[in-house]
């Protein structure tokens, strides 16, 4: 597939992750802590959800198809030698990152949220790490152009 497509497809979704969990953090988690009101950012996740996980999804498969078209195969990855493979090692170990804090926040803290608003505290670690993380995986995207780190 034309790198160019795929990358229009891959910034797309980072605007839909990124943008979403940064709206997240700075109009609905403030709003939430401040009402302890945690219905605020279950109802808001429950929105977010259909649209954010294909993003996430789209962004791996358009990434891990970029990172071929670099010449960066599976059989690179994690060997932290070349500088585009660098970056995009980096990027699936945070991508494993994100994963995980999903399925914890999905599994653990969620649904204790529902009935306890004590747990916002423990919600808002995970979604402002998984926030910072977005914001990462970003900024070492845009390093790829410059020739990578
Ligand atoms: C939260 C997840 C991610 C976000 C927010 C993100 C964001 C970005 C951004 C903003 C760029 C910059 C493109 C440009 O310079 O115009 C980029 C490039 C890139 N990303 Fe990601 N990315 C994510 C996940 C991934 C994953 C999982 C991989 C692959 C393993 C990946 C591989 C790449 C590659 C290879 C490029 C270079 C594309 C190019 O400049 O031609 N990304 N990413």
């Amino acid at each position: 597939m034309n790198h160019h497509f795929l990358l229009i497809v891959h910034l797309l979704s980072a605007a839909i992750w990124v943008g979403g969990h940064l709206l997240l953090v700075f109009a609905y988690l403030p709003k939430a802590l401040r009402e302890k009101n945690q219905r605020i950012i279950l109802e808001y996740e429950k929105k977010y959800e259909p649209v954010g996980m294909p993003a996430l999804a789209l962004l791996v498969i358009t990434g891990v198809m970029m990172a071929y078209k670099y010449g960066v195969s599976i059989e690179n990855w994690f060997h932290f030698e070349t500088s585009v493979e660098k970056v995009v090692s980096v990027k699936l170990t945070l991508l494993l990152i994100t994963v995980l804090f999903a399925l914890s926040a999905q599994f653990r803290v969620i649904p204790k949220l529902k009935n306890n608003a004590d747990k916002l505290s423990e919600m808002s670690f995970h979604i402002i790490t998984v926030t910072v993380i977005g914001v990462v995986m970003l900024v070492l995207g845009s390093f790829v152009r410059f020739g990578g780190i």
